[in-house]
């Protein structure tokens, strides 16, 4: 069976063809950094735009590099939760015009739920494997961690008060003066042995003993006072605060990224003590998953726990299509399918 994904809750355009909801016949992610960059975040009516100009062309080059046909669809999925408003419209009236004109069934997605389902994608795991799992999605908009009992029955856990880890990551790069987005330039930066030797303890916020809450404003503000200095009287920063240089921004980015890894770290380990049924399996979803740090300590606390590790591959981390193909296909076969009433809403349900 083959399923068509569409995805455009942000700013990356993606079409994709999944068959049996894990074999990836092709994904296509046209991704609009380069409109955004300039303004060192997302633009909502820019990525509107660009999506309405990109979506055909993007459906077209997945159904090619699949190669098959339009009426070789058996049914059309599209993330139309949560995101940027118009952004998810144009998705959204993309996959009902294909269903409609096809005769084949549309499957709204929720975006958050199909990250934890990138892992599955292009793997043969049994779900009788996976569920019961601790679900981490670590992405620019969302960090939260769920109980999952099953692909679509989440319980929210705890997450982040105020940015999003990949939105923290994005906003170090920008006060260290590198691109958009920055998690990658921030995790390249970080990644050599001498930074992270040098690497110096940035606050981890703990949010009282037992609370599964995150926050990455401290950590922000902490960076950027060493980078500009504490404020004065009306929040002036000093003058003399001396140049950044290459090897102190490396070891900036390295003192970040290990306090963000440790932050994320804590609060799994608090959620396996808190959850009442315990899980088989961590399963990690959304772009800061392909983060080498965070990888890497993922896979230390689950060999520590016993627990199987569900990463993504790198190239299913950040917004793609195929992930919504998948659990479009799950859904479906549970019995859930949409009909022309389905509606794009920027929140999750
Ligand atoms: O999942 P995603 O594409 O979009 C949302 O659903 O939000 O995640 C994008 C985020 C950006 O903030 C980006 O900087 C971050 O993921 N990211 C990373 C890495 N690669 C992408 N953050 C840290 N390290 C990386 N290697
Ligand atoms: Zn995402």
């Amino acid at each position: 069976m083959l399923v068509l994904g569409i995805e455009s809750s942000c700013d990356e355009t993606a079409a994709s063809v999944v068959e049996d909801a894990r074999s990836v016949r092709a994904s296509v992610v046209s991704s609009q950094h380069e409109i955004h960059e300039e303004y060192g975040g997302v633009v909502p009516e820019l990525a509107s735009r660009a999506h309405a100009e990109r979506i055909t062309g993007v459906v077209t080059k997945a159904i090619r590099d699949a190669g098959c046909k339009l009426t070789d669809l058996d049914a059309i999925a599209v993330g139309h939760r949560p995101g940027l408003i118009g952004a998810l419209l144009v998705g959204v009236s993309a996959a009902k015009a294909l269903s409609w004109s096809l005769g084949v069934p549309l499957i709204g997605v929720d975006h958050v739920r199909a990250h934890l389902w990138a892992g599955l994608l292009d793997t043969t795991l049994s779900l009788d494997d996976v569920y019961p799992a601790l679900g981490l999605v670590v992405s620019g908009g969302h960090t939260a961690m769920f109980a999952c009992a099953s692909p679509a029955e989440l319980t929210r856990l705890g997450g982040t008060i105020d940015d999003a880890v990949g939105e923290a990551y994005d906003k170090a790069a920008a006060i260290l003066g590198l691109g958009h987005p920055g998690g990658p330039l921030v995790d390249a930066l970080a990644s050599s042995a001498e930074a992270e030797e040098r690497a110096v303890d940035f606050p981890v916020s703990r949010m009282g003993k037992t609370s599964l809450d995150l926050s990455f404003s401290g950590l922000k503000t902490s960076l950027l006072y060493q980078v500009r200095g504490v404020p004065g009287p009306g929040g002036k920063f000093p003058h003399d605060k001396g140049e950044l240089t290459d090897r102190r921004r490396r070891d900036l980015c390295a003192s970040f990224q290990r306090a963000a890894s440790r932050a994320i770290v804590l609060k799994l380990e608090r959620a396996l003590e808190a959850m009442e049924t315990r899980p088989m399996t961590l399963l990690v979803g959304g772009g800061v998953s392909a983060n080498s740090r965070i990888r890497r300590e993922l896979t230390d606390l689950a060999e520590r726990q016993g627990l199987r590790l569900v990463l993504p591959a790198m190239q299913y981390c950040v917004d793609n299509a195929a992930m919504i193909a998948g659990l479009g296909h799950h859904n479906l076969m549970q019995g859930e399918s949409d009909d022309l009433t389905l509606r794009a809403s920027p929140s999750m349900a």
